[in-house]
């Protein structure tokens, strides 16, 4: 899965500025893409037939110090009208609104099941990335699944099987803040799914690298062919331009 829905409390993210330009040449190496409704409409044209997970929470911004105090933005009716494939929503466990976010997830359910919607959440830490060790984030996983959902998306951390085995639904993990080197993205890859998750659900590590074909080509090897850090890096020395991204996205 291509993350691109950052922009819904982070405004214009650095290389996700004009999201159609990020997105579109990536298109046809993602099983789904993760946006607004706002990208869906402006920057995904209909002809593509990549499945659509739609962010349907939100209601602060990156200007806020308490990201957790979000509502849902988009109703079920309209994930249906879009022709969506799933529905996502963050939860925020152990903050302030930790009863509004998990409220607003059973709500979520609840109407997914009415309109066979499948739900994902996603175990949103804000700006406390130091959260995310293997204590929190399976309470936060298993609180996610007991509500119901289909699909968790959470981080990668050190114990993750504990994470895993604890949570009845499967788990992809998200990418996070871009890493140093494209080895330290593979490797998260490649660990997370010898440990047990079922994808990823990456965004920054692949359109902030300079050459997000040539990522999300190695990363797609890793999700489907078991391809090992050492192959998904020649794969992505196979793929690599010398052309900047930079250049590309704002020509
Ligand atoms: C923001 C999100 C992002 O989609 C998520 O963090 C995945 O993207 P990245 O790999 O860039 O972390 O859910 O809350």
């Amino acid at each position: 899965m291509l993350a691109c829905d950052h922009g819904y409390f982070m405004g214009p993210t650095h290389r996700l500025e004009n999201p159609r330009k990020t997105i579109e040449p990536l298109l046809p190496y993602a099983d789904t893409v993760a946006v607004t409704r706002g990208v869906l409409r402006t920057s995904i044209d209909p002809k593509w037939d990549t499945p659509i997970l739609l962010r349907v929470s939100g209601g602060t911004s990156v200007l806020h110090e308490d990201l957790s105090d979000e509502g849902i933005t988009t109703s079920m009716r309209e994930a249906v009208r879009l022709n969506v494939s799933a529905v996502a929503l963050s939860i925020f466990v152990g903050t302030t609104h930790e009863k509004q976010t998990l409220l607003n997830l059973g709500k979520l359910v609840d109407e997914g099941e009415e309109f066979g919607m499948p739900v994902m959440a996603i175990t949103a830490v804000g700006k406390e990335l130091e959260k995310r060790d293997s204590r929190y984030l399976s309470l936060a996983c298993r609180i996610a699944a007991e509500i119901g959902v289909h699909l968790v998306k959470t981080y990668y951390c050190e114990e993750f099987s504990k994470v895993v085995n604890g949570c009845p639904v499967p788990i992809v993990v998200a990418g996070g803040p871009k890493l140093n080197t494209e080895t330290d993205v593979f490797e998260l890859a490649h660990n997370a799914l010898e440990e047990g998750a079922v994808g990823v659900d990456m965004g920054r590590n692949i359109w902030q690298n300079d050459n997000p074909i040539a990522m999300i080509k190695a990363i797609r090897a890793i999700v489907h062919e078991k391809a090992s850090v050492r192959e998904a890096s020649q794969i992505f020395n196979e793929n690599k331009t010398t052309r900047s991204v930079e250049n590309a996205i704002h020509a």
